[in-house]
């Protein structure tokens, strides 16, 4: 009995049940068992790691054990084939070849490390067609119901057109605490949901190490269950090779929760360094499904490969507040005077949470009478709304909360040369805080003919002005 007989048939049953052809790794494994090798020789030979063959060998034992209806293993593989070639039952010689052309002929796990050092060509193939064979699986149980929700009809269109027309590896939606990315993700999903075999939605809210989020995903994207220890650069590797395999959708809502507070803009946790070669996976390799990360502030090395013109698959979006949706929720919290109601909206920017938070004060304070709110300036933000901005408030490095300072002392936007002459530090400290603030949505620029400058957001600018005033008070 031939080994390539074998390779055939279990090259049937994998094709069968995944829709892909056996990799190389999976013929080396099936061929290295049946000559009685180990599996740390196998791995060698195909430049994997140990527990990365080993993983894939427990999926391929599990597919050819529910095929044949008896538990195989690495111990019996040999013995039972020859024992079912014996009896006649599998007659393995007369299985009809189906064209297994190898198109998995690397292992990603390596390629890894290979990134690091630009050494990286992307594989022959990886883009697969859709797995038309495994039930289409979606799970939401990190995210929110869907809920009332107001227009973002051009966000919604645009977020489609990129994920679906444009292939969209990862998209990014960026914006202040409030404006709406969790609410406009999971509106998107039932727009968008039956052209993936998979979505998963997960918070990092928790601040998940990364090991336990890949995990996590492996399950639910290779339907790999992952047990005892295997580095994160195996688990990566896992991770790419089920993104290639299947059309996934994955959110990874409050993704800022992995940076630090009381630095610049992105700077992870110190036990969260690893999230970045995530980041730099999922966004520079090709694969066939799409990442959507909600944050605060974006990750760099997501920005890093969007300012790569030639890789339009990392997009950036960033949200901003409601326009006529604004009106609708207003209309929707039951509030009095609609002719300044644009007012009221351009204060608190057309963010949802923070105009439902203060609708409720003026409707306890003022029966809802918007223009009786208005009339006392500067206007009260209400405690939910001070502890909200504080908490953001408080993220900011030290230099960065001096700047605002500064900005916030001044009724007109600043230019830069002017803040320099207001603070004693080096330039490229202050760009880098002008630019942490700019991505935090903090400050906005306001381009003149001859220079650029920054005003900070209306609401924040009250938030600081007040507190400054508390404390010199
Ligand atoms: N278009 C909308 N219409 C009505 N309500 C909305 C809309 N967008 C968001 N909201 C509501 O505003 C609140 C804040 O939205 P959401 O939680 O999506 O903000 P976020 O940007 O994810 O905030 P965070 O960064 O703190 O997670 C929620 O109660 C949400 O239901
Ligand atoms: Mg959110």
């Amino acid at each position: 009995m031939e080994i390539q007989n074998v390779l055939t048939w279990a090259n049937q049953i994998v094709f069968e049940k995944t829709g892909k052809h056996l990799s190389s790794l999976q013929r080396g494994i099936l061929t290295g068992v049946w000559n009685y090798q180990k599996y740390g020789d196998i791995a060698k030979n195909y430049n994997c790691s140990e527990p990365y063959t080993k993983a894939n060998a427990a999926q391929l034992w599990k597919i050819l054990s529910e095929s044949l209806g008896e538990n195989l293993k690495k111990s019996n593989f040999r013995s039972t084939m020859e024992r079912y070639n014996n009896s006649k039952v599998l007659k393995f010689g007369d299985i009809i070849h189906i064209g297994d052309r190898d198109i998995n002929n690397f292992c990603i796990s390596d390629q890894i490390s290979f990134l690091s050092n630009q050494q990286y060509s992307d594989p022959i193939s990886t883009l697969k067609p859709k797995n038309t064979k495994l039930k289409q699986q979606i799970d939401l149980r990190d995210a929110p119901s869907l809920t009332t929700f107001f227009d973002r009809t051009e966000e919604l269109v645009n977020l489609k057109q990129w994920i679906l027309q444009e292939g969209c590896r990862v998209v990014t939606i960026l914006g202040i605490t409030g404006i709406g990315k969790t609410a406009i993700t999971r509106q998107l999903i039932p727009i968008i949901q039956t052209e993936f075999d998979c979505i998963v939605w997960r918070s990092l809210r928790t601040v998940p190490p990364l090991e336990v989020l890949l995990k996590d995903l492996i399950k639910s994207i290779n339907h790999t269950e992952i047990e005892g220890y295997i580095t994160c650069d195996t688990q990566l590797g896992m991770l790419i090779e089920g993104l290639r395999d299947r059309h996934c959708l994955i959110i990874l809502d409050d993704v800022q929760y992995l940076f630090k507070s009381g630095q610049l803009a992105g700077n992870y946790q110190t036990s969260y360094q690893d999230y970045r070669t995530l980041f730099k996976l999922i966004a520079e390799f090709t694969h066939n499904s799409c990442f959507i990360l909600n944050s605060w502030e974006p990750p760099l090395e997501i920005l890093t490969a969007n300012s790569d013109n030639d890789n339009f698959a990392v997009r950036l979006f960033q949200l901003q507040g409601l326009e006529k949706g604004a009106v609708e929720l207003l209309k929707n919290q039951g509030l009095e005077d609609e002719k300044q109601w644009s007012d009221l909206i351009r204060l608190y920017q057309g963010n949802p949470l923070w105009l439902r938070l203060v609708s409720r004060t003026i409707k306890q304070l003022f029966s809802g009478k918007v223009s009786e709110y208005l009339q006392y300036q500067p206007v009260f933000l209400g405690d939910e709304l001070i502890n909200i901005i504080q908490q953001q408030f408080n993220r900011l490095s030290d230099l960065e909360k001096q700047v605002i300072t500064i900005f916030c002392s001044e009724p007109s936007p600043m230019p830069i040369s002017v803040l320099l002459s207001k603070i004693p530090v080096l330039p490229r400290e202050i760009f880098q805080v002008i630019l942490s603030l700019e991505r935090r949505g903090w400050i906005e620029k306001k381009v003149n003919l001859d220079q650029s400058s920054f005003t900070v957001q209306l609401v924040l600018k009250q938030y600081v002005t007040d507190s400054l005033s508390q404390i010199s008070g």
